[in-house]
């Protein structure tokens, strides 16, 4: 079995993260492989936003921020965990996808386009040595998170990519028979 098989079998996200993360020579083609994304119609829907650094501290206190505006009676510490929550790896990328109306490439399909693009920039991130994991959760839906990170009103957020290195022993990954979801027909 080629490298390259068995590296995309043992793909294993991690939920906690440290530094280092990525060079920006290593993130910038890290960046290239999520561009490699299958993309009907070319429309590249797709984009991403890098937040690293003392950036994750301003988009901490927006996602506070935002968390108390949805739901006022948040007790302190829910509010610690929302405005932490960029901190929990040296880089965060909110991958975004621009949903636009087109004849022949449903607005699903740009979806799909820009989780492929999330899948390119985990594989590519595990590929250098680094780990990661894709995230969501109310702030990936909260309009006023997206208005805070700069997107447009047909812009929306496919996840937000924790990267860093691994902390810690790698998960299990599960064993799972190709039988129970491979039919022919
Ligand atoms: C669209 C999407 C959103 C996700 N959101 C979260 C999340 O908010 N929190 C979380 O712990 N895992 C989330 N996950 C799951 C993890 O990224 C990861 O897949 C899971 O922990 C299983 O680990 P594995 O990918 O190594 O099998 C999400 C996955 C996807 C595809």
């Amino acid at each position: 079995m080629s490298d390259i098989i068995q590296f995309l079998q043992q793909r294993n996200s991690a939920p906690k993260l440290t530094e280092p993360g990525p060079s920006a020579g290593q993130l910038e083609e890290i960046f290239r492989a999520g561009l490699r994304a299958p993309d009907h119609g070319r429309l590249r829907p797709w984009r991403f936003i890098s937040i690293a650094g003392d950036r994750r501290i301003a988009f901490g206190e927006l996602l506070e921020h935002c968390l108390v505006a949805r739901s006022p009676n948040a007790d302190i510490t829910t509010r610690d965990k929302a405005r932490n929550a960029p901190l929990r790896a040296p880089l965060v990328v909110v991958v975004v996808v621009n949903v636009t109306e087109h004849p022949k490439v449903p607005a699903m399909e740009q979806r799909l386009s820009g989780a492929c693009a999330a899948q390119g920039i985990l594989l590519a991130t595990e590929a250098s040595g680094f780990a990661a994991i894709w995230r969501t959760g109310a702030n990936a839906f909260d309009r006023a998170v997206m208005d805070g990170l700069g997107l447009k009103a047909s812009e929306e957020i496919i996840g937000f990519l924790y990267i860093g290195s691994r902390q810690g022993p790698g998960k299990p990954i599960p064993e799972l028979n190709t039988s129970d979801f491979v039919s022919s027909w």
